[in-house]
């Protein structure tokens, strides 16, 4: 790389950027940021005049085999989709034996900066970017690929509103040592965004871990907090295994209850409990199927093309008798039954959309799955699940809301530990008073 003059060229028109430098066929106009491999740079082509971004190697890692695969990897993932919500790589090559790596330009922010920036995201304007992000992994994990580095910083959202995923450094196929090696020689940054399988079990992570670094995207644009924040790795990693993380709507009570369920359905320490695909969260944040988008993984639902707005669903179930009977009603006089407890065990009933069926299972349904996927319980064992959709504390009920942050340990330490210590305080002032009257 060559090194640039200091000053303006004052004979060059207004506009014109002093390059500060000179990078295989490209000129540096300006340091948009430093990277964990190095430097991040707008520049422009000498020779079509494109504007685009380069991230060029810090000598330090020139030498290191593990971050340029990773370098690598960037530009052959990354080269080959061709997809509106994914950070296109155009060019890969090498100058004065800097590794160097041409990208499409985002004239933007990362989500990080964003919330860093102006604190956290309406509901809406949250989710409509986790939406494209979400067709954007869907188009990753249709080539059987996972991304694994889903967090804000990775997103870049254009001043068009574009989002797009980026840094596709770290998709599968490198090897688990590697991965590690990667995360202890730069540190990969925060483990709040990682699913817990990552930290324990990396070569068998699948896509849904993505699932939930999507999820834990969200949280942190709807609540402003990261999840996870201010403790240890080790604690950091309990605490995921356990759900223990104050929801959603404990910190924002703004968030509606169907959203805040599809983030912690994301989030669920099981994977087995997290939606299925990026289009299956995309619908939990909904309500409802998002076939007719350009989300393009397989219909859940072949019924659900074309329907009115107000769906009349048709129940079927059996009484205590093994009599089987059938009722219809609009989704929301459903979900009013269940939630009043009129109805209960969402598991008895299957529905349709038509008096012939086929009826199914209600968690197939976006528009009902909330009240038919158990979710694990915070503080538990992986394998203990709670009623989903539990009566969420009302955010005008104060009261409430006050008991939710009793109940909830905060800090993680166990309430025995603080008996323990009140008792050994106890024990210790009082051999200390008996030893004060006997020296007496
Ligand atoms: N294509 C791009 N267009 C504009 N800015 C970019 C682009 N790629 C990266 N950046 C900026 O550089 C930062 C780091 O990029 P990233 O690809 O995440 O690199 P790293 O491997 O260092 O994490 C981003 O948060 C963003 O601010
Ligand atoms: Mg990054």
């Amino acid at each position: 790389m060559k090194e640039p003059p200091e000053t303006p060229d004052a004979t060059k028109p207004q506009g014109y950027i002093q390059p500060l430098g000179k990078i295989g066929q490209y000129d540096l106009l300006k340091k948009i940021a430093e990277g964990g491999m190095g430097s991040i740079y707008m520049a422009r082509s000498t020779k079509d005049k494109s504007v685009v971004a380069i991230k060029v190697m810090s000598p330090l890692y020139v030498h290191n085999p593990v971050l340029l695969k990773r370098f690598e990897q960037e530009y052959r993932v990354a080269s080959k989709f061709n997809h509106p919500n994914l950070v296109r790589a155009l060019e890969f090559g090498t100058d004065n034996e800097l590794p160097f790596l041409v990208l499409e330009f985002v004239n933007g922010e990362s989500l990080g900066v964003i919330i860093s920036k102006q604190g956290k995201f309406e509901e809406l304007e949250g989710i409509k970017i986790i939406a494209q992000v979400a067709k954007a992994l869907n188009q990753v994990h249709k080539d059987k690929l996972i991304h694994r580095d889903v967090k804000p910083d990775n997103i870049l959202v254009g001043k068009n509103g574009i989002a797009k995923l980026t840094d596709l450094g770290l998709v599968k196929e490198i090897l688990v040592g590697d991965l590690n090696l990667t995360r202890s020689g730069r540190g990969l940054g925060t483990p709040n965004f990682m699913a817990p399988e990552q930290f324990r079990d990396a070569k068998n992570a699948d896509i849904r871990c993505d699932i939930y670094s999507l999820g834990a995207t969200l949280y942190t644009m709807l609540t402003g907090e990261l999840p996870y924040k201010s403790v240890n790795p080790l604690e950091t990693w309990m605490k995921k295994v356990q759900n223990d993380l104050p929801t959603p709507r404990e910190l924002n009570p703004r968030i509606s209850e169907r959203t805040d369920w599809a983030i912690r359905r994301a989030m669920d320490s099981d994977p087995d409990i997290r939606p299925s695909s990026c289009r299956e969260f995309v619908e939990d944040l909904v309500g409802k199927s998002t076939r007719k988008s350009t989300v393009t993984t397989p219909a859940l639902d072949k019924t659900e093309a074309k329907q009115p707005i107000e769906t009349i669903w048709f129940m079927a179930y059996n009484d205590d008798q093994g009599k089987q009977h059938a009722v219809k009603g609009t989704a929301k006089a459903i979900r009013r039954s269940f939630k009043d407890g009129i109805l209960e065990d969402p598991l008895k009933y299957k529905l349709a959309k038509s008096v012939e069926g086929p009826f199914e299972e209600m968690k197939v349904f976006p528009e009902f799955r909330d009240l038919a996927v158990h979710l694990t319980k915070p503080n538990s064992t992986p394998n203990s699940k709670t009623q989903p959709a539990d009566p969420v504390p009302n955010p005008t009920s104060e009261p409430t809301r006050i008991m939710t942050g009793i109940n909830r340990s905060k800090s993680g330490t166990p309430p025995w530990v603080f008996y323990v210590v009140a008792a050994s305080t106890i024990i210790a002032i009082s051999l200390i008073i008996i030893s004060v009257i006997y020296l007496k």
